[in-house]
C-alpha cells in the first residue's frame, strides 16, 4: 500500500465510526469454543448499540476487549478510525479519557474507605488536571447524574444502590468520554430504578455525540436505549438491525426466545413490568417539563 495517499483517504480517521469492531475473535485457552467467535459491528457517534444475549453469550467478553481488559485471539478494534487491537499501556493512557466504561456492580469499583469524591477526580488527576478545576468537574458531573451538593465528601456505603450506579455514572463522564461500555449497567436495580438511571443515561446523551455501547441480557431495557442492537448468541451474532425493526419482526428463532424470556415468569409481575415499561416509553416520549 502506498505510504502517499490522496486527501480523501487520509481524511478517512474523521469520517470512520466511533467504534468499528471486526471479525472479533477471543478464545480463553487454547482448546475448546471461542467466547467470541467472527464478531462485527460499528458505533456510529452519538449512536447507543445495544448488546444482547443471554448468560454466557460472550458480551462481557466484547466489552473488556473493546476496554483492553481481554486479550483479543484475532480480529481488530477501531476507536475513530484508529487501530487500538493491541494498544499498549501507554496508548491505552491516551484513551483513557475518550472510552469508559460503567459496570453492573458499582459497589466494587468504590473504594469503602475514600470519599466518593475521590473516585471522581482521579481519572482528572491522571490526565493532569489541575485540583481546583477537577473538584469544580466532580461537582458539575454529581449535579448532571441527580445527587446532592456536598455528596462528594461522602462515603459508597451512604448511598443506595441506584445512588451508587449515579456515581459511577458520573465518573465515566466526568473526562467527557466519546464512548461509555455500560456493561449490565442497570441489571442489579430494582424496576423503579431501572427505568430512572435508563432514562438518565438517555438525559445524559441528548444533544451530544456520546456513544454507548450498551450491554444487557434483557431486550427490553435495550429497546429502551438502543437504536441499534447486536444479538448475540454463544459468541456469535445471530441478528442485528434497528432496535424497532428487530423487536417487530425477529428474524431470528433464538431473538424470539430472548424476547420472551425477557419478562419475568410470574404472570403479575409480568403484568407490573408491562406496564412499568409502558409508563417509561411513554414518560421518555413526552417533551422535558
Ligand atoms: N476469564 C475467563 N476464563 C475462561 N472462560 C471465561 C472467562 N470469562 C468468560 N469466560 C467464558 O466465556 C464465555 C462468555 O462469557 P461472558 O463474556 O462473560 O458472557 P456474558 O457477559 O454474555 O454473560 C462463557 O462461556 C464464559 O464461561
Ligand atoms: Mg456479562
Amino acid at each position: 500500500m502506498s505510504t502517499l495517499q490522496p486527501a480523501s483517504e487520509r481524511a478517512v480517521g474523521i469520517d470512520a465510526p466511533l467504534l468499528e469492531v471486526r471479525n472479533l475473535v477471543v478464545r480463553y485457552g487454547k482448546k475448546g469454543p471461542a467466547a467470541v467467535d467472527d464478531v462485527s459491528f460499528t458505533i456510529a457517534r452519538g449512536e447507543t448499540l445495544g448488546l444482547v444475549g443471554e448468560s454466557g453469550s460472550g458480551k462481557t467478553t466484547i466489552g473488556r476487549a473493546i476496554l483492553g481488559l481481554q486479550t483479543v485471539t484475532s480480529g481488530q478494534i477501531l476507536f475513530e478510525g484508529r487501530d487500538i487491537t493491541k494498544a499498549r499501556a501507554a496508548e491505552r493512557r491516551s484513551l483513557q479519557g475518550d472510552l469508559r466504561a460503567v459496570f453492573q456492580d458499582p459497589f466494587s469499583s468504590l473504594n469503602p474507605r475514600r470519599p466518593i469524591g475521590d473516585a471522581l477526580t482521579e481519572p482528572l488527576r491522571v490526565a493532569g488536571v489541575p485540583r481546583t478545576e477537577r473538584e469544580q468537574r466532580a461537582r458539575e458531573v454529581l449535579d448532571a447524574v441527580g445527587l446532592a451538593p456536598g455528596s462528594e465528601t461522602r462515603f459508597p456505603r451512604q448511598f443506595s444502590g441506584g445512588q451508587r450506579q449515579r456515581i459511577s455514572i458520573a465518573r465515566a463522564l466526568v473526562t467527557d468520554p466519546r464512548l461509555v461500555v455500560c456493561d449490565e449497567a442497570v441489571s442489579a436495580l430494582d424496576l423503579s430504578t431501572q427505568a430512572q438511571v435508563l432514562n438518565l443515561l438517555a438525559d445524559l446523551r441528548a444533544g451530544t455525540d456520546l456513544g454507548y455501547l450498551f450491554i444487557a441480557h434483557d431486550m427490553a431495557v435495550v429497546e429502551f436505549l438502543a437504536q441499534r442492537v447486536v444479538v448475540l448468541n454463544r459468541g456469535r451474532i445471530v441478528e442485528q438491525g434497528r432496535t424497532g425493526e428487530v423487536m417487530r419482526n425477529p428474524q431470528h428463532h433464538y431473538t424470539r426466545v430472548l424476547m420472551a424470556a425477557s419478562p419475568v415468569p410470574d404472570p403479575d409481575e409480568q403484568a407490573r413490568r408491562r406496564e412499568a415499561w409502558r409508563a417509561l416509553k411513554a414518560s421518555a416520549a413526552a417533551p422535558a417539563a
